[in-house]
């Protein structure tokens, strides 16, 4: 998509965001935010949306996250006054593509829900794996096109041309996200609901 078409389908999502989308795709946070919670330190939240996973986060981390959409962003920031959730440092309006971040500042980088959304993801992961620590990890959970003829995969292509009404890529191709050198792919699993979303989690080279 492109950003222009992000900006109008996040302002128009935000209000609703919560109590569709993002009803359903918890178990992806949840996953990200208790491997981030283990390793400890700080957080980065590419694309922190409506702040969703926020609250999942344990009182010990520092997490910043960045968006895009001006109207996610203020949900986010109800979210962190409205529940007191002092482990959040920074919430910035921002593009993927240019994080405003020195080279390895952050022990987590967090992509949740985002990479199919973003234009020029292999940018956005470049992005991610410069502003991660060596040793550190890319956390990424996203649904990725069906493969094959089956019936998911022939509705992926079928709506695939409403992607900026959607606000997605339905058909987001899983390689996309590894093609960084950087990055080694170190564990992966399907989510519930029905294994529709991956988690990977990807570590930077030392
Ligand atoms: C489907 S939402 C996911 C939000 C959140 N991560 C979650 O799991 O609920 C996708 C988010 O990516 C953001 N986004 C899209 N392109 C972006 C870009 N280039 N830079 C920053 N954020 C972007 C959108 O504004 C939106 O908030």
């Amino acid at each position: 998509m492109e950003l222009e078409a992000v900006a109008k389908s996040y302002a128009r999502w935000a209000p609703v965001y919560d109590r569709t989308f993002g009803a359903v795709t918890h178990a992806g946070r949840r996953r990200a935010t208790s491997f981030a919670n283990h390793v400890g330190g700080t957080v980065l939240e590419v694309g922190v949306g409506t702040g969703l996973a926020l609250p999942f986060y344990a009182p010990h981390m520092q997490v910043t996250g960045i968006d895009f959409s001006e109207e996610m962003l203020a949900k986010a920031h109800e979210r962190v006054a409205e529940q007191g959730l002092r482990h959040v440092r920074e919430l910035r309006q921002m593009d993927a593509r240019a994080l405003d971040f020195a080279d390895e500042s952050f022990d987590t980088v967090c992509a949740m829900h985002i990479m199919s959304v973003v234009p020029e993801p292999e940018r956005v992961l470049a992005e991610m794996a410069r502003v991660c620590r060596r040793g550190g990890h890319v956390l990424i959970t996203n649904h990725f096109a069906a493969e094959g003829k089956g019936a998911l995969a022939r509705i992926e292509r079928m709506v695939a041309p409403l992607s900026d009404l959607l606000g997605w890529h339905s058909d987001f191709d899983r390689a996309r996200v590894l093609g960084d050198a950087r990055l080694e792919l170190v564990e992966e699993d399907g989510l519930p609901p029905l294994g529709l979303m991956t988690y990977l989690r990807l570590r930077r080279r030392d």
